[in-house]
């Protein structure tokens, strides 16, 4: 038997090419930019697994036209672009990269929360900008970040991991799941349940950490920002659509809230221009951006594949009732 047939639409890195080319013979996108839908299909009609990255798009079309496709692997822990119910109808199974990036995120959201309550980013362009004529006293006054309420929307493991870094800053932690946490989660982080629009009306940062899903689409729209405070800031490392990002514009310009730092945006890689203003901090979509972090989610989805083509189960399965020995 021949060497499974895997189409990567990422060079990847070393070690995940290692843990690929052991056991498959694998086709690597290589040119600069991404492929599209179409090069995509092109090159996965052949093939028996596939590794993509969170902006490619798998649905219906794609594996109607490749019927030897057994897996298909995310290179993100959000699987949002990846149809999961039409890979199962079809026998694909489908993984994503959880655990790994869950640090190396909420350090970014921290990031982001920081630059936007100190004004790092309008006091760098400052400081660059050759105009600067010396320390002043009310110069580039921001807002503290510690001793304040940081409300948190979706308590998994990322959002577990902001509440661990809160106490550090001696902050009030409060937190929103469809599913409240265990009592001794709750102790050991010091956070406190609220539903949703009281969240919102307490607190002074909120936080974005759940997946996106026909639930959390527009979760935070023009009623949302309504109760907001008037002083607080909204930070977006999840996805973009959870956010109704011309309700966004909207709250910014009406001063409904303080500002927003946003990682991910609702049309990648386009911006709404609204968002460029002062108040907002923005990152091309970079929260699990680490060289060991990004380099661990890429070898993890390799062993998934890698694992699946020696018959192995594959660890990080999205529909596991797949899985069949043979
Ligand atoms: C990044 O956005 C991920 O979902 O891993």
């Amino acid at each position: 038997m021949g060497k499974a047939k895997v189409f990567a639409t990422h060079p990847l890195f070393e070690d995940a090419r290692a843990i690929l080319d052991a056991g498959c013979e694998v086709e690597y996108w290589a040119q600069p930019e991404r492929p599209t839908s179409q090069e995509i299909l092109q090159r996965v009609k052949d093939k028996e697994g596939l590794i993509c990255l969170l902006t490619d798009r798998v649905g219906d079309d794609l594996l109607r036209v490749a019927p030897k496709l057994r897996i298909v692997a995310n290179v993100a822990v959000g699987y949002d672009n990846v149809d999961v119910p039409s890979c199962s109808k079809r026998g694909v199974i489908a993984t994503n990269t959880p655990g790994v990036l869950d640090e190396t995120t909420a350090d970014f959201a921290w990031t982001l929360m920081m630059a936007i309550s100190r004004r790092l980013v309008e006091g760098d362009m400052y400081a660059r900008s050759g105009n600067w004529k010396g320390w002043n006293l009310d110069q580039f006054c921001g807002t503290d970040v510690w001793g304040k309420t940081l409300g948190i929307i979706g308590f998994g493991r990322i959002g577990r991991a902001m509440a661990r870094r809160a106490a550090g800053f001696k902050m009030h932690v409060l937190y929103n799941a469809t599913k409240r946490a265990p009592e001794e989660v709750e102790k050991e982080l010091n956070a406190e349940y609220r539903e949703l629009n009281a969240l919102l009306a307490e607190s002074d940062f909120v936080t974005l950490h759940v997946p996106l899903n026909s639930e959390t689409r527009g979760l935070l729209d023009a009623p949302k920002f309504f109760r907001m405070k008037p002083t607080a800031f909204v930070i977006n490392t999840a996805r973009g659509p959870v956010i109704d990002e011309a309700a966004l514009v909207h709250a910014l310009e009406a001063g409904k809230i303080a500002g927003a730092a946003l990682d991910v945006f609702e049309q990648e890689p386009f911006i709404h221009p609204g968002l460029k203003r002062s108040n907002v901090v923005m990152a091309p979509h970079m929260g699990s951006a680490s060289v060991e972090t990004r380099s661990k989610m890429a070898s993890m989805a390799a062993h998934n594949v890698a694992a699946f083509f020696r018959g192995q189960r594959p660890p990080n399965m999205l529909n596991p009732e797949v899985f069949k020995t043979e």
